[in-house]
């Protein structure tokens, strides 16, 4: 595995993968379409989860239709580069509207267009300490990622911001200040995990759509983790072991809220909550199960 420190390049000050930031250029002057939906999260924030979920509004229950494809090509990442295999852009390009969008990044870098057009975009928050867990294991099972170091290492990284895509408190708080723009809908993935009805029908009536009672409960059922675990079209499997090694620990890994209690100690966790308190004073963003 490369050398953590030579493997990251930086965007305006953020970290991120080099071969994103050589395709910058075409990422900032990306031409948005009105209909277009952008899902943004700080990575391993649910993501795939709520993706899927918009798959199946859009559809109309469509498991067919959804299965067809995976889901990193049925909602591509906007921002993703890599030598001659994936270009979001280049994709999106080549999409059929109505288009969804994913991408990770912070306000401030989201491409102008898509603010101008007017698009709609979710935001999806989960619990800082959850987010680092699933992001150590995802680093470990992206076979070109650098080595995390241990998992107390990596929580350092994370808190001084040395992770691709930046500071998560950053990230959210910015995010944070737009939930009240009408174009921006703000969910939490614990309130996923709590009442997933609820929050798929402020996702359909953000989307400005009317669902059935049936449909409802198809959505519910087809976007549980296990489900999706199950799925080859949302779990990943389907992108070779030089990409992701599954076996190291699979992308869909636990699906849980609260499984940082299984990987801090007790001085990790307390040198988190004092520095998240520090990152996130002034702010009202209050992510549930925080500290
Ligand atoms: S990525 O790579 O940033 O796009 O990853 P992302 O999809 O945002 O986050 C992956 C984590 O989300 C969990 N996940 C789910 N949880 C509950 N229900 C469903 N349906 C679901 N789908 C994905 C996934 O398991 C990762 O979290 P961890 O904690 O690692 O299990």
């Amino acid at each position: 595995k490369p050398a953590y420190a030579d493997y990251f390049g930086r965007l305006r000050g953020m970290p991120l993968y080099k071969e994103f930031i050589q395709n910058w250029h075409n990422v900032e002057t990306f031409e948005a379409r009105p209909d277009d939906l952008v899902i943004v999260t700080y990575p391993k924030s649910g993501t795939t989860w709520i993706s899927e979920i918009v798959c199946m509004i859009y559809t109309e229950g469509d498991v067919e239709k959804c299965k067809k494809d995976a889901i990193f090509n049925r909602v591509p990442y906007l921002e993703s580069k890599t030598e001659n295999v994936i270009d979001g852009v280049q994709q999106l390009k080549q999409m059929a509207s109505p288009r969804i969008v994913k991408s990770h990044l912070p306000l401030e870098l989201l491409p102008a267009s898509f603010w101008e057009k007017n698009c709609k975009i979710i935001y999806v928050c989960r619990n800082a300490k959850d987010v680092v867990v699933s992001y150590y294991f995802f680093f470990l099972m992206v076979t070109v990622n650098p080595d995390p170091g241990s998992f107390q290492d990596f929580v350092e990284k994370f808190m001084d911001g040395e992770v691709p895509y930046g500071s998560w408190y950053k990230h959210t708080k910015a995010w944070w200040e737009k939930r009240k723009n009408p174009q921006v809908l703000f969910l939490f993935y614990e309130d996923m995990q709590e009442n997933i009805r609820k929050e798929v029908l402020k996702v359909v009536k953000f989307l400005g759509r009317k669902i059935s009672e049936e449909l409802l409960a198809k959505i519910v059922r087809h976007t549980t983790f296990q489900e999706m675990k199950n799925n080859p079209s949302t779990n990943y499997t389907t992108l070779p072991e030089e990409v992701m090694n599954h076996k190291v620990s699979p992308f869909m890994r636990k699906g849980v809220a609260g499984d940082w209690k299984n990987h801090f100690t007790v001085a990790l966790n307390e040198k988190f909550d004092m520095h998240y308190k520090q990152q996130m004073k002034g702010s009202t963003l209050k992510p549930r199960n925080e500290i």
